[in-house]
């Protein structure tokens, strides 16, 4: 990160993320990806990073995204919804751009159903955070900054 060169990271929300705040808002929280996005981008601001983001349904698609990024991107944060569980693809994707990744999820999964207690994410993740709702993603922006930093 320097004057000349933000710090460049491309968030990807995975399957049905586009219906937070609608879909199960016991689970999911009551805010709008929409609103949460705007969470982020505040928070990207503050801490003079560069943002992009996308949400898809497309595995194909989040795929194409974060190869066609991989030369712009410092790093990744990503929401993959149910791809988590079984996408081996995406997971291929990421570890393929060789830069860090955080995992986020909305809901705490390993408190949910067993078959979301597995991430096939995980262990190409430098770290996943789970269960703070849209402010999961802050977070993993402010732990980005931090390693940016040097001073985790
Ligand atoms: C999720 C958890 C996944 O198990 C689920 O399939 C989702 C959302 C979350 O953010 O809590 O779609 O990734």
């Amino acid at each position: 990160m320097s004057a000349t060169s933000p710090y460049k990271v491309l968030v990807l929300h995975g399957p049905n993320l586009n219906l937070t705040g609608f879909r199960e808002p016991d689970v999911y929280g009551k805010k709008t990806l929409d609103e949460i996005d705007g969470e982020i981008r505040a928070a990207a601001d503050g801490l003079g990073f560069e943002l992009r983001i996308l949400q898809s349904n497309s595995e194909g698609v989040l795929i194409d995204t974060i190869q066609e990024h991989r030369k712009w991107a410092d790093a990744i944060v990503i929401n993959p919804g149910a791809l988590t569980h079984y996408s081996i693809a995406l997971r291929d994707a990421l570890a393929s751009v060789r830069m860090p990744v955080v995992e986020v999820h909305l809901s705490n999964i390993h408190r949910r159903e067993e078959f979301r207690h597995k991430s096939v994410i995980a262990p190409i993740a430098i770290g996943q955070i789970v269960g703070f709702g849209g402010y999961g993603y802050v977070l993993a922006l402010e732990a980005l900054a931090t390693i940016e930093r040097g001073t985790v």
